[in-house]
């Protein structure tokens, strides 16, 4: 069967751009500043992207253009035994896949909400007991909620049509409509926080470092699991999407351009984030910080809360923002299940329909759980521990093995063929040394903080279950997967004849 392949190394960029840019920058990057020292949180942020996102992010371009093959196939025509990290890698996409359909549905309802402000005034009291009716407890279901799963039944229906149609008719189609018009929209946002009155009170506190929080080793990890999630690295996406890429490809060019323009726009999006919750505060008579202080709830009760107190078009303010929510979430989405979705391609020899049914069919059934009175707590649970210890131990392990067990030397060379500019020795030296220190070292320090205080006081035995539960399973999923019997002619298709030192 030939190898699907992107249509244009423009497309290709695009796709990648669309899957980094996604709820991580509009959702989640906010609310993890904000818990995590505001302005302090930036340090360690930007000394993750240098140090890990940007050569992680060469490296996984390398990989998967080299070997053609999604993570298990690339990493096992590396070496073998590395196939399991492949499939520790795609599982980790997999449970991502299941909850973040869930926040993109949710924002598709916002967008209804928003045309009339049917929030209210009481915006806390209708995400949490209308709309979510949340449970009592992560453990308690609480019931399936028809209204999200309309919306819910609509992302996987487009997604499964999207993805049916391949990587060039389908994600690279999607993505050259969606990401313009997603920056454009993105642009309207920031226009309007910047302003607003009050927006300068927002920024003072998003670029105030606050010094004393850059000692704690929980907000290094909580940037490096940020660059991670945000940059689709360390969970199989790139890999899967540069297999698709031809022969000659400016890789080096291309991963500088897909990062520089995902954390170029995470921070744009961040200025009319924090500006409209500056204006915001203004109006309430409160600190920037205790408004900021939401939680993964930030989008869904600040924001209305935000659009209602605007002095004009709070309507099409609102319908634009949870545009742009669904827009950068929809094409993370669909990267999220191609990655592992080419995994079950790659090593089964199977057509692309039969692995989207068997992939997108587990991972549906599963979503169910965040369509339950009880999503939100079992999303917040399985977000954590999945970026804190499932992504960062898939990165941590992959610069290890590659670094000091592959010829990193070799891979920089095939990088650096068809680049406009080549990358230099200090990329070995992020891979080998800087990245497998920093994070190995907070990876260790956070998973002890973790076992000593259960997160958010959550009950044991729920975080048991979901959390450390999800990240044992990413363990068994990869070793399963492993030992299954592939078709053997797949570990001879091209990039075979490197062998591991
Ligand atoms: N990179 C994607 C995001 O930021 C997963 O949401």
């Amino acid at each position: 069967m030939a190898r699907d392949q992107w249509g244009t190394r423009l497309g290709f960029i695009l796709a990648a751009i669309g899957s980094a840019i996604g709820l991580g920058n509009i959702w989640r990057f906010p609310y993890v500043c904000a818990s995590n020292g505001g302005g302090a949180f930036l340090f360690p942020y930007f000394f993750a992207i240098i140090t890990a996102g940007i050569p992680i992010l060469i490296l996984e371009f390398t990989i998967g253009q080299k070997f053609k093959g999604g993570a298990p196939v690339a990493l096992g025509k590396m070496n073998k035994r590395w196939e399991w990290l492949g499939w520790f890698q795609a599982a980790v996409a997999f449970f991502i896949a299941t909850y973040y359909v869930a926040i993109v549905a949710w924002a598709i309802s916002y967008i209804g909400f928003s045309a009339t402000q049917a929030w209210g005034a009481d915006t806390k009291s209708f995400f949490f007991s209308q709309y979510l009716k949340l449970s009592e407890g992560p453990l308690n279901l609480g019931g399936i909620q028809l209204h999200i799963l309309i919306p819910f039944l609509a992302v996987w229906l487009i997604g499964y049509v999207i993805l049916s149609k391949g990587i060039k008719n389908g994600i690279e189609k999607a993505n050259k409509v969606l990401i313009p018009t997603l920056i454009v929209l993105t642009g309207v946002i920031v226009v309007r926080g910047l302003t607003l009155p009050g927006a300068l009170d927002g920024l003072n506190y998003l670029f105030t470092p606050n010094w004393e929080m850059i000692r704690q080793p929980q907000v290094w990890v909580a940037a490096y699991s940020q660059i991670f999630f945000s940059l689709s690295i360390g969970f199989a996406i790139m890999i899967a999407y540069s297999s698709y890429l031809p022969e000659k490809t400016d890789l080096v060019n291309s991963a500088f351009i897909t990062a520089f323009t995902n954390h170029g726009f995470e921070i744009f999006a961040a200025l009319g984030v924090f500006s409209v919750l500056g204006y915001m505060a203004g109006t309430q008579g409160v600190p920037v910080a205790e408004v900021a202080a939401a939680g993964p709830g930030l989008a869904f009760v600040v924001f209305p809360a935000a659009i209602s107190a605007l002095p004009a078009f709070k309507g099409t303010v609102g319908v634009i923002f949870f545009t742009t929510l669904v827009f950068s979430g929809f094409t993370s989405f669909i990267s999220i299940i191609e990655a592992f979705t080419t995994g079950v391609i790659d090593k089964f020899n199977l057509s692309r329909q039969k692995a989207l049914n068997l992939c997108m069919g587990c991972s549906f059934v599963i979503s169910f759980a965040f369509v339950t009175g009880a999503g939100l707590y079992i999303l917040d649970i399985l977000d954590y521990f999945i970026n804190n210890f499932g992504i960062v131990l898939g990165g941590v392990l992959e610069v290890i093995l590659v670094g000091w067990f592959f010829d990193l030397e070799g891979l920089r060379i095939h990088a650096n063929r068809y680049s406009d500019f080549a990358v230099g020795k200090w990329w070995t030296y992020m891979i080998k040394f800087v990245t497998p220190l920093v994070l190995g070292f907070m990876f260790i320090q956070n998973f002890i903080q973790n076992i000593k205080m259960p997160y958010e006081g959550y009950p044991l035995n729920a975080l048991l279950m979901i959390g450390w539960g999800a990240f044992a399973l990413c363990f068994v999923f990869g070793f399963v997967f492993y030992l299954m019997k592939g078709d053997p002619s797949v570990m001879l298709q091209p990039g075979k004849e490197e062998v591991s030192k």
